[in-house]
């Protein structure tokens, strides 16, 4: 039976059964009446009022449920432009998803082990929405919360880029306190574990032009190249307030100022953002913890010791 004929017949049917219902009789009368009213009477503005907020509560939740499928698919497309973005594979114009699908590997870490967890699929999972739950996360003591996020996932989506078998860039989801929000993001760094390749900040409400600069190229070029753990006794940093960091612990800083690269440990430093240590001093302590034993150290060692192919 053709569709056209088909639909209309049920048409036919829901109009029948709408005849017959005495409530929408009672409306229709009801309609009749309060549209012969005055436009003074206070009964039709109430009832107009009342009518118009119906239609456009139906509207709203019509478009809410209907544009949710639209608002996901965005969100990851963003993602995916994020992550192209800090492996440094992100070009004008591209196909995001074909790239992402051909260059990017999406891993679950347990973050107690540092071990890769083969049992749970990597696309599904919400890291974000499981360090909030207390069954899949676990709390931070104070003393060891240096980032101030009081709680993380127990298992960490990361990414890696491969080429012809071998880890081009390991990518690795951050987050910490600034001055006014917990920033979201992810630190690139090549296999070896120690160097980075770049920084960006996905989600964060830092002050534009001052702490919001961490958002800005020119200063996230300035991390390229930069390394992570300390290889030697690191000197005190000039003005800042990150204390030293031991040997094999993460050394990596925001400064007060520039970096002079004639100094030693300048391979640790970043310039900190104009106008913005509070947030400097956020970003430091999230990438340090991250980096540390308590974030993803046991997965890099394990990544170090097995290769650039693991
Ligand atoms: C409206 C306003 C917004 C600010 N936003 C930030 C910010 O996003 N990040 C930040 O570190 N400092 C921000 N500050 C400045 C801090 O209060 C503080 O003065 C600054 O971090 C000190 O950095 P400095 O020693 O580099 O000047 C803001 C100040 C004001 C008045």
């Amino acid at each position: 039976m053709p569709n056209a004929i088909k639909n209309n017949e049920h048409y036919m049917k829901f109009r029948a059964k709408l005849d017959n219902c005495k409530h929408y009789q009672k409306f229709l009368a009801y309609k009749d009446k309060v549209l012969a009213m005055g436009n003074d009477s206070l009964e039709k503005t109430i009832a107009v009022a009342v009518a118009l907020c119906l239609v456009c509560a139906v509207l709203v939740s019509f478009g809410a449920v209907a544009l949710k499928p639209l608002q996901a698919y965005n969100k990851n497309y963003d993602m995916k432009k994020n992550i192209l973005d800090v492996a440094g594979l992100l070009e004008e114009g591209m196909d995001v998803d074909k790239a992402f699908a051909e260059r990017i590997e999406a891993k679950l870490v347990d973050m107690e082990t540092g071990e890769y967890v083969s049992n749970m699929n990597a696309d599904d999972y919400d890291q974000r929405k499981a360090a909030k739950d207390p069954k899949q996360s676990i709390s931070i003591p104070k003393e060891k919360d240096i980032a101030h996020i009081r709680a993380k996932a127990k298992v960490s989506k990361i990414y890696l880029v491969k080429d012809g078998g071998n880890i081009k860039s390991i990518i690795l989801p951050v987050s910490g306190y600034g001055l006014w929000s917990t920033l979201y993001g992810f630190l690139s760094i090549e296999p070896d574990g120690q160097t980075i390749q770049s920084i960006n900040f996905y989600d964060q409400a830092e002050t534009p032009g001052l702490g919001g600069e961490v958002v800005n190229p020119k200063w996230r070029a300035l991390w390229k190249g930069k390394k992570v753990y300390a290889e030697t006794a690191q000197p005190e940093l000039d003005k800042g307030s990150i204390e030293e960091a031991e040997i094999g612990e993460p050394a990596i800083a925001l400064i007060k100022g520039s970096v002079d690269s004639e100094k030693m440990g300048a391979e640790y430093q970043v310039d900190g953002l104009a106008g913005a240590t509070l947030t400097s001093n956020g970003v430091t302590n999230l990438v340090r913890y991250w980096m540390s034993k308590e974030g993803f150290a046991k997965y890099i060692a394990k990544i170090r010791k097995k290769g650039a192919t693991s």
